[in-house]
């Protein structure tokens, strides 16, 4: 299943909620929620009041992608604010086999999500606990950045381990994706696509529609 995963850090804040319903209306099922600690990577974003605050407005599939050290300190709180995925860095937990059972005890789904100089073998031991691995196209931390090329063979090759072991896990990828390059994403093996900027400037609605296209696309080639 191919799914577009809107990130409202590159959303007009002073009109969240129009933007929100903006993509969902436009056929956006997933929300792709940034939440950064200005310690794992530089900057801050939002935290459990804004998810709440959306999620009375919102029926989307709330994907929680925490840029923050130790996320394991957060999860039911994340899953109060109304989270269905959390996502934590590999790189940010020292007990990672222990956050990803945290997450999936709270009854939510779990994502795990590398850097972009993080070898996709350091997932190993985990790729059959998780939904989702998040394939970081660009350094955490900002939107708007243009896309390392090199993570394109990071999504390739977990593709095939995934298909090797037999295993039903989704390829999201994160950073720079725009309606120009998402085919070498979708082309590489990715079946998630978070897009901020490339959704969000500009009209929200006919952009995320043209991502639909595509994805529609794709969806029906597997077919
Ligand atoms: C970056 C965030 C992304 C960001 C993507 O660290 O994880 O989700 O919003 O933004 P674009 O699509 O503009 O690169
Ligand atoms: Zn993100």
């Amino acid at each position: 299943m191919y799914i577009l995963a809107p990130s409202i850090l590159g959303a007009d804040f002073s009109m969240l909620n129009q933007q929100i319903k903006a993509v969902s209306d436009a056929g956006a099922r997933y929300l792709h929620l940034d939440v950064m600690d200005g310690v794992f990577v530089p900057s801050i974003s939002i935290g459990m009041p804004v998810i709440s605050a959306i999620r009375k407005c919102s029926d989307q599939f709330f994907d929680v992608h925490m840029m923050v050290k130790e996320p394991g300190r957060y999860v039911e709180d994340i899953k109060k604010a109304g989270a269905d995925l959390i996502c934590v860095h590999q790189e940010a937990c020292i007990h990672l086999d222990r956050t990803l059972h945290q997450i999936q005890s709270a009854g939510l789904k779990v994502g795990v999500a590398i850097n972009p100089a993080t070898p996709v073998e350091m997932l190993d031991c985990v790729l059959d606990q998780v939904d989702q691995v998040l394939i970081m196209s660009v350094n955490p931390g900002y939107g708007s950045q243009k896309f390392i090329p090199y993570t394109l063979n990071k999504i390739r090759k977990l593709r095939q381990i995934l298909k090797e072991r037999n295993l039903k896990v989704d390829i999201q990828v994160d950073g720079g994706v725009t309606l120009k390059n998402v085919r070498q994403f979708l082309d590489a093996g990715a079946n998630i696509l978070v897009s901020g900027s490339a959704v969000f400037a500009g009209d929200a609605t006919e952009n995320t529609r043209a991502f639909m296209n595509i994805l529609k696309e794709y969806e029906a080639k597997e077919k």
